[in-house]
């Protein structure tokens, strides 16, 4: 079959290794791709949010498949525009509805989900400006920290997470103000929870599901969890205390609640459910859904994946998941991202990369996020420019491989984690 994946990032190179494995992949496209992805398969310059070129390419090139790597397009109904239009109908989509994909486009509609459906989340209340005295009446019933989340799509960036009281009715106020424009005109105040996180993928073709491995992701810029947050710095699965008993609570009070959640309420949802979770006294809650797979995780649960990824996709699009075998691979995989120096804030683009050579004698993948093709040369092209991805029989073995590949790798104002997998 031919697919097209949408996407530019770590994870869709890592979705796009993963795909054209597969003997049922006669024609792999990404659009638009990276540096990495052109490697295996075709990169096509279009946005991934550009459903009419979208559309045409598609039919042009006879694609069966669109697997949908990032939440934009999804949150803006690339499933409906699709299924809605008598031309592409015919085309499975991997991932949600529009009306599914709001379990990330907006937190209060998360939020009113899992209060409907019983799913373990964190107290909450949601604001306007029309009722912003009832947020700062709720704030004083908090305690410290306070958690502000503007209610859209805000780049990873629409989270606050507050030491004081007057800072947290401040922000509050110029959220609702217009800080992240109308993504923010809408405000969840949470309940601070503190434990650990970890971030479950399930695959669902709307009726069963498939857990994929269990990843840890790093996301702030300084080592020992400081500093900026960013888009990952690295990632581990499979994670340690993800253990039997509390992926069955997992399953059992937060999967399968989503899954009935979603038909009950008529939400036609087939693809990615991303469970941001945190483990408090033992027990699983929700951070946050999201409607993709995470990246850098999806860097190192594609490596554990053993069977033919897109035997899955067919089963998500046939509704016959439940026919279909996942095996996992025992052994650790672990991922580590090198980024442009500066990142998160500014930093400069086009550096030449060097080192590929040895890299490439080594076994660890690499998956590129911000690359690009100059001259013939490799450069630099965004905050996080590749990722380093290694197996072992254990965390340290894996992690060990992946960082001496990253000293390998040069490029002006390189910048890595070297703690990654250190609470685990
Ligand atoms: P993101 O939504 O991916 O930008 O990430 C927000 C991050 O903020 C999460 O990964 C958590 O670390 C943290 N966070 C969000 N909500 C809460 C909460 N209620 N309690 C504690 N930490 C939170
Ligand atoms: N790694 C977290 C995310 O993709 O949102």
């Amino acid at each position: 079959m031919k697919v097209l994946l949408l996407g530019s990032g770590g994870r869709e190179h890592a979705l796009a290794w993963k795909i054209a494995q597969s003997p049922k992949v006669e024609k792999l496209f990404i659009a638009p791709g990276n540096a990495g992805t052109s490697a295996v398969g075709e990169n096509v310059s279009i946005k991934a949010t550009d459903f009419p070129a979208l559309k045409a390419f598609a039919l042009e090139q006879k694609i069966d498949m669109i697997v949908v790597g990032p939440e934009d397009p999804l949150v803006e109904g690339i499933y409906d525009s699709f299924t809605g239009d008598a031309s592409t109908q015919h085309i499975a989509i991997i991932g949600p509805t529009a009306k599914g994909a709001q379990l990330e486009g907006s937190k209060e509609f998360a939020k009113g989900f899992m209060e409907r459906h019983g799913i373990p989340t964190a107290r909450y209340k949601s604001i306007t400006a029309a009722n912003l005295d009832e947020g700062l009446a709720f704030l004083e019933t908090l305690e410290a920290p306070y958690v502000l989340k503007a209610d859209g799509l805000c780049a990873g960036k629409g989270v606050l997470i507050l030491p004081t009281l007057e800072e947290a009715k401040r922000e509050l106020e110029e959220m609702l103000g217009g800080m992240f424009g109308q993504a923010s005109a809408t405000v969840v105040i949470e309940e601070f929870l503190s434990g650990i996180e970890c971030s479950v993928f399930v695959l669902t073709d709307s009726k069963n599901y498939k857990v994929l491995p269990v990843a840890k992701d790093y996301k702030r810029i300084g080592e020992g969890d400081k500093g900026l947050n960013t888009g990952g710095m690295g990632s581990v699965t499979p994670v340690p205390f993800a253990d039997e008993v509390f992926m069955e609570k997992v399953r059992t009070r937060i999967i399968e609640p989503t899954i009935r959640g979603l038909q009950e309420e008529n939400i036609l949802y087939k693809g990615f459910i991303f469970l941001g979770l945190i483990r408090v006294k033992g027990e699983p809650m929700v951070i946050e859904y999201n409607v993709r797979m995470g990246d850098p995780e999806t860097e190192s649960v594609m490596l554990r994946i053993q069977s033919d990824f897109v035997e899955l996709l067919e089963g998500v699009r046939d509704v016959n998941l439940d026919t279909k075998t996942l095996v996992m691979d025992p052994r650790t995989a672990a991922c580590v991202m090198l980024v442009s120096g500066g990142y998160p804030e500014a930093y400069e683009k086009g550096k030449v990369m060097t080192g590929f050579e040895a890299a490439v004698a080594t076994d660890s993948i690499l998956f590129h996020a911000g690359t690009a093709m100059k001259d013939g040369q490799v450069v630099t092209n965004g905050g996080r420019v590749i990722a380093v991805c290694s197996y072992g029989e254990t965390k340290e073995e894996a992690l060990a491989k992946s960082y001496k590949v990253a000293d390998m790798i040069h490029f002006d104002k390189k910048y890595f984690r070297r703690d990654i997998g250190f609470d685990l």
